[in-house]
């Protein structure tokens, strides 16, 4: 499988917050941001091409959980190879690091096609796509991440590209403009989003299949865990894979992150394996908590709690007091702690639930309490 790849850096959201701590109160229990967010779930370029690559899935039987996604998928691609047709466009969307790239790039070994790879902030200018797609050739995946963020002007070509494999050039200016249509291979459209709502309706609407991959379970992370241990060629014990699937916020990306933290921790500690009190001892030094919340999570649910009783309180609040943009909390934090339950989303705001104060060891005020 050929892939090429032309990505640009991925959004500011990778940055580690600088105290820029707005809030007036501080919280007792908040020690400083730590120097290096390892719980951050989006990978920066070089950090998917050098290190992910290595570990990443490349077959259906290595892809684990997801079945949802893996019955759908399965039933399209066979489908498809028995029609001796390509595949309907697939739209990817949930949080960073649950493996949507991963499963656009199983898909085209699958189907036993090339794939190739872009963002759409690398499709700015119309000749970018435009390049792209005529050097499809039939069959072949064309995996667009961060699909929310195209152009107009490129969503436009994809329309009639999408629908019937088909381009429409403008040539000359003015009075003499003409459109000439140019007919495209057959390929597969695998788009990728964070943020399904921000799609246009005409793109979204040229999706045949729209999925939606969920945070992964304890004990499929687990397994996650076990096998890029093997890669790397780390001992680890089952309870001390778990142990880092319970702080890996459900996702992929993070528990391959944390392995390997966990390993140089053992290395340096010259433990023979990764059991689970050295997991727990690592990670509670990376400031990784037993639930998998980070600095910036504590942060939030702390501002919540100790400053606004509760909430209901604004993200820009939420963003100002951790020095994340509006758009990291929207799409990184908040999907996970309102995931396990900390976290409601009301139209006037964040609340805090009483897990939530559980967690942080507050008791709830009474009033709160019928609320939730
Ligand atoms: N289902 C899975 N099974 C095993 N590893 C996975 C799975 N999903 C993701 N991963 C791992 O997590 C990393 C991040 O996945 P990726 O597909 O890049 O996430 P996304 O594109 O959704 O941000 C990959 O390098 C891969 O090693
Ligand atoms: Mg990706």
């Amino acid at each position: 499988m050929a892939i090429i790849s032309s990505r640009k850096q991925p959004p500011e959201s990778d940055g580690q917050p600088e105290s820029q701590v707005k809030a007036k109160a501080k919280s007792k229990k908040s020690p400083p941001p730590p120097d290096e967010n390892i719980l951050q779930s989006q990978a920066t370029v070089e950090e998917t091409d050098k290190q992910e690559e290595s570990i990443r899935p490349h077959r259906f039987a290595d892809y684990i959980g997801q079945k949802d996604l893996k019955d759908v998928l399965d039933i399209a691609i066979k489908a498809a190879k028995s029609r001796g047709e390509v595949m309907d466009h697939l739209l990817l969307y949930g949080p960073p690091g649950l493996g949507k790239t991963t499963m656009a790039m199983i898909l085209a070994s699958e189907m036993g096609v090339n794939c190739k790879i872009t963002s759409a902030p690398a499709l700015e200018r119309p000749r970018d796509i435009v390049g792209l797609l005529v050097n499809l050739k039939a069959g072949d995946v064309l995996f667009v991440d961060e699909i929310h963020r195209l152009s107009r002007m490129t969503e436009e070509i994809l329309y009639p590209a999408m629908e019937d494999y088909r381009l429409d050039i403008t040539v000359g200016k003015g009075s003499s403009a003409r459109i000439r249509s140019i007919s495209l291979a057959k390929f597969t459209l695998v788009g990728a989003t964070t943020r399904v709502g921000a799609l246009t309706s005409p793109l979204r609407d040229r999706f045949g299949l729209i999925q939606k991959l969920r945070f992964y379970e304890i004990d499929e992370l687990s397994k996650i865990v076990l096998r890029t241990a093997e890669l790397l060629n780390t001992p680890v014990t089952p309870e001390g894979a778990t142990e880092i699937a319970k702080r890996s916020r459900g996702t992929p990306r993070i528990a391959n992150r944390l392995l390997k933290r966990v390993r140089d921790y053992a290395e340096v500690k010259s433990c023979k394996e990764i059991s689970q009190p050295v997991a727990a001892e690592a990670l509670q030094l990376f400031q990784v908590d037993p639930c998998g919340l980070d600095w910036t999570d504590r942060k939030m649910l702390s501002v919540i709690i100790e400053n606004f009783n509760g909430g209901p309180v604004g993200i820009e609040t939420l963003a100002a007091a951790t020095g994340e943009d509006t758009q990291t909390i929207e799409e990184v934090y908040e999907p996970y702690l309102m995931q396990i339950g900390y976290l409601s989303r009301t139209p006037r705001g964040r609340v805090a639930t009483k897990a939530a104060y559980d967690h942080m060891g507050f008791n709830p005020p009474n009033e709160q309490l019928s609320l939730l």
